[in-house]
């Protein structure tokens, strides 16, 4: 589909899956309701029925002119205008703060393509020779980052209980992956927020913290 999205891509999909997509414009509204955290580059988002990412492709787009926003060097020098290096660790925390689960394949790689080629084309807008080790990075974090699942059942379609990532920059260029299982993150919390209970979810896992752009060799370690 192309970004001007169809609402419904068949009565069938509509009867078994609830599947209809929201309107840019509605998508817009919804979103300035919580503005501040829309644009912010830290805030975390996640849509548990994404779809092909209507929601999340939006939150991207404003993270990411935060993004360059933040990495103006000098209003006042002519070129260049932007930090290279500050803008690329800007769209990394930006999309790496972003999660979806979505139980159909197709609108799951769509979803995720969409956020790719999103990040891919703002970042070759402002930069004329680009990195691509920050799109490596880019790609592996939408491969965690949007899930392929069920958020009814709280499983990934292999039948294991979903994980997520949480995703820290400790300093300029190093990251730290914690792990935790979805299920702790919303059932023991019963919709009432951590600080309420003084419930914290534990993480299930621990990484070495990493160079960002090497990110993507740490699986497993
Ligand atoms: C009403 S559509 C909304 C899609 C998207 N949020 C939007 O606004 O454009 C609901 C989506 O949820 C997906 N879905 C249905 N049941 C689900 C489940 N149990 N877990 C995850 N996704 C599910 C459907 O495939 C569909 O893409």
């Amino acid at each position: 589909m192309s970004d001007k999205q169809k609402q419904v891509k068949s009565k069938k999909r509509v009867a078994d899956f609830g599947e209809v997509f929201t309107a840019e414009k509605e998508v817009r509204a919804m979103l300035d309701l919580v503005k501040i955290q829309s644009e912010q580059l830290q805030s975390r988002f996640l849509e548990p029925a994404c779809g092909t990412g209507n929601f999340l492709v939006e939150i991207l787009k404003r993270k990411l002119n935060t993004a360059i926003t933040l990495s103006q060097i000098n209003k006042s020098q002519k070129s260049p205008k932007y930090a290279q290096a500050i803008y690329e660790k800007n769209a990394i925390i930006a999309l790496s703060s972003i999660y979806g689960i979505e139980l159909l394949a197709d609108n799951c790689a769509e979803c995720r393509s969409r956020l790719f080629t999103l990040f891919k084309e703002h970042y070759q807008s402002y930069f004329k020779q680009i990195n691509e080790q920050v799109l490596t990075t880019a790609h592996y974090l939408l491969n965690k980052n949007i899930v392929n699942g069920n958020a009814l059942d709280l499983k990934d379609l292999t039948g294991n209980p979903i994980v997520f990532s949480e995703w820290t920059f400790i300093s300029d260029i190093m990251i730290q992956r914690r792990d935790f299982i979805y299920e702790d993150l919303v059932e023991k919390t019963n919709n009432i927020s951590p600080e309420e209970t003084g419930f914290i979810a534990k993480n299930i896992k621990d990484y070495h913290p990493i160079h960002y752009l090497k990110l993507s060799e740490q699986e497993n370690v």
